[in-house]
């Protein structure tokens, strides 16, 4: 019979053990690839000495295909609880020195049980991803543990915020848990997300294509828009992650942490007053018009590289977090067209998920034309942030800085669709459309036949933006609620912030909107 000594060094020796499942020289492979190893990426995320490990000792129980004499004690997965900031969170590391990091079985059952703790306790949950996929050897119980997991995603979403760090290959089906999740941070060089690769490519498809051009960290913040954030490199990767959680609460029945703010809410912004230029069509950087309003000027974007011609991300106004949506009239004249709009009504419904208020500001031409877009279905995708707007329910501020022209004014969190506070700065012009446009569908023919169609042309635009090219005939009907300089955004916003603390909506009881997908 064992001493009790002899089985405490049982249990270090396992321990130790599971430390390096893989042995020293895999670790030493995974560094001269240039990532971390899976328990590194943890101890740099949370906070020191918060991590406890769960199911440290479990392992695969597949036969054959060269797995009968391997086995690795945690099964290619950490998992566990810690803290950051002070705040539990629960999340799971891919070993890729474990089989290519490979989902098998008794891998997606450690992933379960953390994802069900997390939901059940009401904490963040984050997954940091570097895997081969399904594990070859196990089949379709591999692929079985992938769905347990996915329908765990779809559970959780909107209940508690769900993040993936992908730090290393995301390949085939295993993508769709961090495409259901709410963030997605990859990282430059090391991280790779793709439904097929290179060589099935161009097998099908006869496209060359790297691993990196098909679904490197860029691509995916440029052109796909699967990632929200790009990190340099790992220690940027976990950074980003720490600040994003800093604006979101734990769950969908708590508020974001309230931070003591030092930057006195009540503050004048005179620099706002110049921000809109007196050239209506004239670009101007949207940053510049609300980044000074929030505290310390610090303003976290959200999807930064994508779809530029809106800003999401967020900030905070006298230590309450808010999300802040905008258009860009720097880039495509800030007009919405198919990927602006599913990028902000994504973001619109997390907000609203999790109690977050919605700051907008809008100056916006209107909707993108163009074949390209309708045949793309901006009917649908221009309805989704429509839809979105309309359906959140956190107090929804709006602040209309220059042009809210036609669908897209209603679009864009007007009060018609139960924005709480409008506001327009002096330099707003609400109206159907812009001058020139409107003047050549009314007066088509009274132009044609003048004597001088361009004069008179100048003279209707004339006439139209004195009439119509201003905040006061929406302010009179009440649409918005005050029209007030832009230097005094801040208070306001701040005033209507402390109004809305307790704003509550009932909604009739359905299963579920039918927001067009
Ligand atoms: C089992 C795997 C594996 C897998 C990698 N390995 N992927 N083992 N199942 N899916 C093993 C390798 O055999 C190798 O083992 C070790 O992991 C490291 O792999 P390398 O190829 O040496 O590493 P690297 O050159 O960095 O390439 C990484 C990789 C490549 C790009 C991920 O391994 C790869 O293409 N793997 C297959 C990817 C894939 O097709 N997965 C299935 C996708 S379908 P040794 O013992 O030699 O160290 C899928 C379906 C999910 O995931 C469905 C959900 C619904």
């Amino acid at each position: 019979m064992k001493t009790r000594a002899e089985k405490v060094a049982e249990l270090a020796r396992r321990g130790e053990l599971a430390l390096a499942p893989a042995g020293a020289p895999a670790l030493d492979k995974q560094h001269a690839r240039g990532k971390q190893s899976a328990r590194e990426r943890i101890a740099a995320l949370v906070d020191p000495g918060s991590f406890s490990e769960f199911d440290r000792f479990v392992v695969h129980r597949t036969d054959g295909f060269g797995l009968d004499d391997r086995e690795f004690l945690g099964d290619g997965v950490v998992t566990g609880r810690a803290t950051i900031d002070g705040r539990q969170v629960f999340l799971f590391s891919q070993d890729f020195t474990v089989l290519g990091g490979s989902l098998g079985e008794a891998y997606a059952e450690k992933i379960c049980k953390v994802m069900d703790l997390a939901v059940r306790t009401g904490c963040p949950m984050i997954g940091i991803n570097d895997s081969g996929g399904a594990r070859i050897q196990e089949g379709v119980a591999s692929l079985g543990g992938y769905a347990e997991i996915f329908w765990r995603n779809v559970q959780a979403s909107g209940v508690i915020p769900q993040i993936s760090l992908i730090a290393g290959p995301c390949a085939g089906g295993a993508v769709y848990s961090p495409a259901i999740t709410d963030f997605v941070l990859m990282t430059e060089k090391i991280s790779q997300m793709f439904i097929t690769g290179p060589e099935i490519i161009k097998t099908v498809t006869g496209e060359d294509v790297t691993f990196d051009d098909l679904g490197g960290a860029s691509t995916h913040a440029t052109k796909s828009g699967v990632a929200h954030f790009v990190a340099h490199d790992e220690d940027d990767l976990v950074d980003l992650a720490r600040s994003l959680l800093s604006f979101i609460p734990q769950n969908n029945l708590e508020d974001p942490p309230r931070l003591v703010c030092e930057d006195d809410p009540h503050r004048d912004v005179p620099q706002l007053d110049d921000v809109i230029p007196d050239a209506p069509n004239k670009p101007y950087d949207m940053h510049d018009a609300f980044v000074p309003i929030l505290d310390d000027e610090d303003f976290f974007e959200v999807a930064a590289l994508y779809a530029r011609n809106i800003i999401v991300g967020f900030g905070r106004v006298d230590g309450r977090s808010v999300g802040i949506v905008a258009n860009q009239p720097n880039v495509l004249a800030g007009v919405l067209d198919i990927a602006s709009s599913i990028k902000a009504a994504r973001f619109v419904r997390f907000c609203d998920a999790f109690n977050i208020p919605l700051l907008t500001f809008v100056d916006v031409p209107g909707f993108l034309p163009g074949t390209d877009q309708e045949f793309g279905g901006i009917i649908l995708h221009g309805a989704k942030l429509l839809y979105a707007f309309a359906e959140a329910t956190v107090p929804k501020i709006t602040v209309i800085t220059r042009k809210a022209y036609g669908g897209a004014y209603d679009v864009m969190s007007s009060k018609h669709i139960r924005a709480d506070l409008n506001l327009a700065w002096p330099s707003a012009e609400i109206a159907v459309m812009g001058a020139e446009g409107a003047v050549k569908t009314i007066f088509r023919r009274e132009i044609a036949t003048a004597a001088d169609p361009l004069a008179r042309t100048q003279e209707l635009v004339d006439e139209y933006v004195e009439r119509f090219a201003n905040p006061y005939i929406a302010a009179q009907r009440g649409y918005v609620d005050d029209v007030i300089e832009a230097r005094r955004t801040r208070s306001v916003v701040t005033t209507a912030l402390d109004m809305l603390e307790n704003k509550r909506v009932e909604r009739p009881k359905r299963k579920h909107g039918n927001i067009p997908l």
